[in-house]
């Protein structure tokens, strides 16, 4: 018999006799009202639980024909006396526990909408797609000019044979400094000029170092470049940037002349500017790694050499430094300096961008407008 049905009847007609009948018989119908109230809790549709919630607490509390009324007369109003007070005992906790239904469904339903409202929240709108509507453009980005410079060199020196080699931007003050010849005397050495990060260690002045790191791994015959940035102590201006890029050439084999470099680096100069007509010129110079030691410049691509704006009217423009590997040099690297020699050159890649591309303020290629970089 189901509990509706026992509802009906009295203790009489349900033999119940005595108190642990009472007790059993009640037991049964909290048990039946928490396993019915379990059964919606779990319910996530807000819709589902709200009408399941409203038929569990008409099937209980409805005045006249909810469970509790009908106990409350058959059980209670028709107990026998002798255990009307028990029966009254377990009647008021039922009922109270029946009562206490609503609360319990209210908070439940709370939860349920709060969930389901941050569901809806998230779920992004559903608005109709327009496919001829046109598409999100997405900006393509370009290559920075100091790196298409910077791979236009390397494609030249590979193209000749040489390879890349790459040496640390924090470097020792041997490798920057001592290996180079360049003495504690030396200019270049005062705290002015260099960043240090102690007394051993330097952000690189220049890729010379590579020179050294290179002739120490490979030996000799050597054909390298070393593209890398490098950092000064010098104030910004139109020409001058604190991080700068520079990109070192070294070829060192047996029979190797200033001849050879000077090969090299016309040859170099006509192929970067793309033209035949373009000289080069060397003019004496000094670096305590190389000796002989030169600067080289080029006739002005961009007139001939007549004189113009990019050439500040002179008609040579100004490129890189280079010279013979100083023995000293060579020795320090591990190479017999009486049997190899050879040249190196040094040259600055930002200030080559800027010839080309005609720019006449380094500091543009590192503020990161877009405006300007787009155009490259
Ligand atoms: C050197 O650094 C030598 N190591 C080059 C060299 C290598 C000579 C091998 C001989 C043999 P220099 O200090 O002149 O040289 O610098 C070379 C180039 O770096 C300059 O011509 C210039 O183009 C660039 N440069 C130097 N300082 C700056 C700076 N602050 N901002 C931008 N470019 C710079």
């Amino acid at each position: 018999m189901i509990l509706e049905e026992k509802a009906e009847k009295t203790l009489v007609e349900l033999g119940t006799a005595d108190a642990q009948e009472v007790v059993r018989l009640f037991g049964e119908a909290e048990q039946f009202l928490g396993s019915q109230e379990n059964e919606i809790l779990g319910l996530e549709s807000d819709e589902e639980f709200s009408a399941k919630a409203k038929a569990l607490r008409d099937r209980w509390l409805s005045r006249k024909n909810g469970l509790i009324a009908k106990i409350d007369k058959a059980w209670l109003k028709g107990a026998p006396k002798e255990l009307r007070p028990i029966v009254g005992f377990h009647f008021n906790a039922l009922r109270g526990h029946a009562e206490q239904l609503q609360e319990r469904l209210d908070k439940r339903r709370k939860l349920i909408l709060k969930t389901v409202r941050g569901l809806e929240a998230e779920r992004p709108r559903q608005t109709p797609t327009d496919l001829t509507l046109p598409g999100n453009r997405r900006t393509l980005g370009s290559v920075h000019p100091i790196t298409r410079v910077q791979r236009e060199i390397e494609d030249i020196f590979l193209d000749l044979g040489f390879s890349i080699e790459t040496g640390p931007e924090i470097e020792s003050v041997y490798y920057n400094f001592d290996a180079l010849n360049i003495p504690e005397s030396h200019p270049s050495r005062d705290d002015w000029d260099s960043l240090y990060i102690d007394a051993n260690t330097v952000l690189r002045t220049h890729t010379s170092p590579v020179q050294m790191r290179a002739m120490e791994k490979h030996g000799a015959p050597l054909y390298i470049i070393a593209p890398g940035k490098c950092y000064r102590r010098d104030n910004p201006d139109a020409t001058h940037s604190p991080m700068f890029h520079q990109i070192e050439g070294l070829a060192v084999d047996t029979d190797i002349t200033f001849a050879d470099l000077k090969g090299t680096l016309d040859f170099f100069a006509k192929k970067f500017f793309g033209s035949e007509k373009v000289r080069t010129r060397f003019n004496p110079s000094f670096f305590p790694f190389t000796e002989p030691s030169g600067e080289v410049s080029v006739s002005c691509p961009f007139c001939d050499g007549s004189g113009c704006r990019r050439c500040k009217d002179s008609g040579w423009i100004e490129l890189l430094g280079c010279g013979m590997v100083h023995p000293e040099v060579l020795r320090s690297g591990g190479i017999d300096p009486d049997r190899y020699s050879g040249w190196a050159f040094g040259l600055g890649i930002d200030r080559f961008a800027m010839v080309k591309y005609d720019i006449t303020d380094i500091q543009l290629f590192f503020q990161g407008d877009v405006r300007f970089l787009e155009q490259f």
